[in-house]
């Protein structure tokens, strides 16, 4: 069940009070004043953002969704209706990262949204952390895909050196060096800056998250299959290319302790946080990189949207009131 709100109350609160005076001032037609105060209840959202037609088909697939009408913008279909008790409106962004963030920013400029859950795939980079089947809900994420090639035999070397990985021995490499470089983040309050790490912010309440997780989802007598082990924490990486190279997979870890690779969430961070709207990352581990287990993306899929819906179920419902 959603909860009742403290900031539901005090607006509700307000608008009896406005009412009351409004009453009091003019008992002829109080409604009539309620209208032309200019101030009407608006429907905040969730903003639920996936990129991958595996993880629309989890949604989907689930039952918990409820469609009211849909909208297409850019391409983009934005499906606005409920989550089980929650009102939302999802999107299928398409994958990388100038997709993902242009159907974020659309999502955020045509809908009243209260916070962005996104859900999608990942690359587990240390077992020991995250295996397949397990869900990580990441604390940062960075852009590791933003590369300043430095030229061979240069002073100042990149973090990526390729001769370290030549075979069968170590040596030079005319590839030379890669530099990570920082991203420019801009907003609308203060000066772009440069940032490594994308901090995430949600307004859920994890221990109450992990509280609710331990109960199944099932709906309609079908219940959602529980993931291996929901990972709150530790750092997550993106870049344009889905990591599926051990090598590189184990220096992202070594160099940046990032705990999973995928080609999608940093660019929900950027933008949500551009937008200083409140997010959360959800990431199903669909492979450990260099594994030759294979991916089970389906699954993986399944694994975040169940922990996805589950964080918008603790989510306060909202409203916010026009000045
Ligand atoms: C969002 O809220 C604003 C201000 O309250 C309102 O004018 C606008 O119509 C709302 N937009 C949508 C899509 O509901
Ligand atoms: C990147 O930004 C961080 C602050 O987020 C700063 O400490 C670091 O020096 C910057 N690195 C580069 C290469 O500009
Ligand atoms: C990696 O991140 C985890 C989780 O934030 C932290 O506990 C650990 O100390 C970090 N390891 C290194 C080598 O920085
Ligand atoms: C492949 O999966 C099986 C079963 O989950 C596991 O026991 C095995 O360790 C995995 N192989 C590797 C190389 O991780």
């Amino acid at each position: 069940m959603s909860r009742i709100n403290l900031a539901v109350l005090l607006v509700l609160g307000l608008l009896l009070v406005t009412a009351k005076q409004s009453m009091q001032m003019s008992l002829r037609n109080p409604t009539a004043e309620i209208e032309s105060s200019n101030c009407k209840l608006e429907m905040l959202r969730v903003g639920l953002v996936l990129a991958s037609d595996s993880n629309e088909k989890a949604l989907q697939d689930s039952g918990l969704f409820t469609d009211e009408s849909h909208v297409d913008i850019a391409g983009r279909r934005f499906h606005v209706g409920t989550l089980k008790y929650t009102p939302i409106v999802y999107v299928k962004t398409g994958t990388h990262s100038v997709n993902v963030a242009t159907g974020v920013q659309t999502l955020l400029l045509k809908f009243n949204i209260s916070e962005i859950v996104f859900f999608g795939n990942a690359g587990s980079l240390d077992k020991n952390v995250v295996d397949q089947g397990d869900v990580l809900v990441p604390e940062a994420v960075a852009f590791t895909g933003v590369w300043e090639w430095e030229e061979f035999r240069a002073q100042n070397k990149g973090q990526l050196a390729f001769g370290h990985y030549n075979y069968p021995v170590n040596g030079e490499n005319s590839l030379g060096t890669v530099a990570f470089e920082n991203i420019t983040l801009y907003s609308s309050s203060e000066e772009p800056k440069e940032v490594f790490w994308l901090p995430i912010y949600s307004q859920s309440a994890t221990e109450e998250l992990f509280k609710d997780l331990e109960s199944k989802e099932c709906h309609s007598g079908k219940c959602l299959p529980r993931p291996g082990n929901i990972v709150p924490g530790w750092k997550a990486s993106t870049s344009d290319f889905y990591v599926r190279n051990q090598a590189y997979g184990d220096f992202l870890l070594e160099k940046f302790n990032a705990t999973t690779a995928d080609s999608a969430s940093a660019a929900v961070a950027l933008t949500a946080l551009s937008n200083k709207k409140p997010f959360v990352v959800v990431q199903g581990v669909s492979n450990v990189v260099g594994d030759e287990n294979g991916s089970d993306p389906e699954h993986a899929s399944q694994n975040a949207f169940y922990v996805a819906a589950a964080i918008i179920n603790l989510l306060p419902s909202q409203r916010h009131a026009s000045e």
